[in-house]
């Protein structure tokens, strides 16, 4: 069972930290592998959140969580597509060359934010850097794909509303599902778990399904469609 082939590698990057980056990679991990997928974690963040919790023995224990620290990240990657899907990448809460590794050998960028000022400035840093990335020439014609999503929302609150209009405004691609404030997150991170690994049928594991969805549903690239077709005539 595959996913969607333009993409098998999601880092999740903020310059800013504490976002929600690692709760959702394990997050998406537990979905991914609760409806038959085979995926990976690569915890890329020195502080080695994802991989002190990872319990071999418990019912994530198939989900292996592999700590790349360092710029050695973009060959784990390498050695783990193929064999996941999809593979998941935690960076480090600000920017150092692992974090620019891991983008280099990406697909997709999950750009997590709170509904928060310094989020929405750390956002559109990390906008600007996947961008600076996709105008070197290793990425030229292969686009990294970056797609941002607000996280940690209150019920009821105008903040998130207005964050999303404000990035949609100026053009930034935004998820239209959200990663909402639930206890069940840092519940279920206290033993390296997902809510869909506990409670599926749970509010916060229909969050991470919507997510799920949405992301199985982004469109190709402009640009890389327009590289296919050329590759594509160009063979014919
Ligand atoms: N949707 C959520 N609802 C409630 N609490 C959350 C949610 N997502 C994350 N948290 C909690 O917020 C804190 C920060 O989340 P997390 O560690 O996932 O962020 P991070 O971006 O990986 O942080 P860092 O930059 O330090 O690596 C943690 O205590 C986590 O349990
Ligand atoms: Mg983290």
């Amino acid at each position: 069972m595959t996913g969607p082939a333009w993409f098998s590698v999601i880092a999740l990057v903020q310059s800013k930290g504490g976002v929600g980056k690692s709760s959702l990679s394990r997050s998406l991990a537990g979905h991914w592998f609760a409806i038959g997928h085979k995926p990976a974690l690569i915890d890329a963040d020195p502080e080695g959140r994802l991989i002190k919790r990872y319990n071999p023995e418990g019912p994530l224990g198939g989900v292996p969580v592999l700590a790349e620290p360092e710029e050695r990240v973009a060959d784990v990657i390498d050695e783990l597509r193929g064999r996941h899907w999809p593979v998941i990448v935690d960076t480090a809460g600000f920017r150092n060359r692992t974090t620019i590794s891991a983008l280099v050998a990406a697909d997709l960028a999950l750009i997590p934010l709170k509904p928060a000022a310094d989020d929405v400035d750390g956002a559109v840093d990390t906008y600007n850097l996947v961008q600076e990335i996709n105008a070197t020439p290793e990425r030229r014609g292969r686009p990294l794909q970056a797609a941002m999503i607000v996280t940690m929302t209150l019920r009821g609150t105008v903040i998130a509303r207005h964050v999303r209009t404000q990035l949609e405004s100026a053009g930034y691609p935004l998820l239209r599902a959200e990663m909402p404030h639930r206890v069940a997150y840092p519940e279920t991170g206290i033993d390296g778990l997902s809510p869909s690994t506990v409670d599926p049928d749970g509010a916060a594991a229909h969050d991470i399904a919507a997510i799920v969805h949405e992301l199985m549903n982004l469109e190709m690239h402009e640009s890389m469609k327009s590289e296919i077709h050329e590759q594509r005539r160009a063979s014919a």
